[in-house]
């Protein structure tokens, strides 16, 4: 992920938002020594806003689908009150596995279900009225509108869907590869779509949040 603004404005912004906590921070550090593509990590600045939608919405209930080493997790989990929960899924067992070991270390790890397996199977097998506040879209972008769809369906009403890298590195504006193609069909799917209102944000590599009417 390549950030859209140049590097010193994204660290200026991200110096000058809240701080990630110690354990976040060794996440992140451990996750950059250790990970294939640790670029994929959401990293300070998206988890500071995230933190914030948390609370600013009052959501209780929270979709992810897209772990990776947890660090959208566990931020998250920071901000949710003690009785919030979030449903996380991936389908990498390495990498969930180092989630885990982290989950573990914090008081907030407890809040944080994990599933492993396709997204779009764990989703088709929730119980019936399950229902979230919040979704985290991170996962392959081929597969955007299918999460959008299933998370939409699981959301009440009012409550917010938060979709990553919906810029691709800017790549939305010349697709070459699959995944360009994917993301351009995703954005054109949720700007035809009456049942949000929405708006897609330059942050990092783009993040369009949508509230369901
Ligand atoms: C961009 S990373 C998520 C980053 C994470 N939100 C964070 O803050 O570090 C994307 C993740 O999606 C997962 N993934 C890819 N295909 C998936 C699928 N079909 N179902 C569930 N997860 C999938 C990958 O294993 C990877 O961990």
């Amino acid at each position: 992920m390549k950030p859209l603004v140049s590097e010193a404005i994204e660290t200026y912004c991200r110096e000058h938002s809240a701080r990630p906590s110690a354990l976040l921070q060794e996440l992140e550090a451990y996750t950059i020594a250790h990970c294939a593509q640790p670029q994929m990590i959401t990293g300070a600045l998206e988890g500071a806003m995230l933190g914030l939608l948390i609370k600013l919405t009052g959501a209780r209930r929270i979709l992810e689908v897209g772990m990776f080493t947890g660090y959208s997790a566990l931020t998250m989990a920071e901000a949710l009150p003690e009785d919030g929960m979030i449903l996380s899924c991936d389908v990498n067992p390495d990498t969930t596995a180092i989630a885990q070991s982290f989950f573990r270390r914090s008081p907030h790890g407890r809040k944080i279900e994990v599933r492993l397996g396709p997204a779009l199977d764990t989703l088709a097998a929730l119980e019936a009225g399950r229902e979230f506040d919040l979704a985290f879209i991170d996962a392959d972008k081929e597969n955007y509108i299918g999460y959008y769809e299933a998370a939409l369906a699981r959301l009440r009403s009012g409550g917010l869907v938060v979709a990553d890298n919906v810029l691709w590195s800017g790549a939305v504006l010349n697709p070459k590869h699959e995944s360009d193609r994917a993301i351009v069909a995703f954005n054109d799917h949720m700007q035809r779509d009456g049942r949000v209102e929405h708006v897609m944000l330059t942050i990092r590599d783009g993040i369009t949040l949508a509230r369901k009417r």
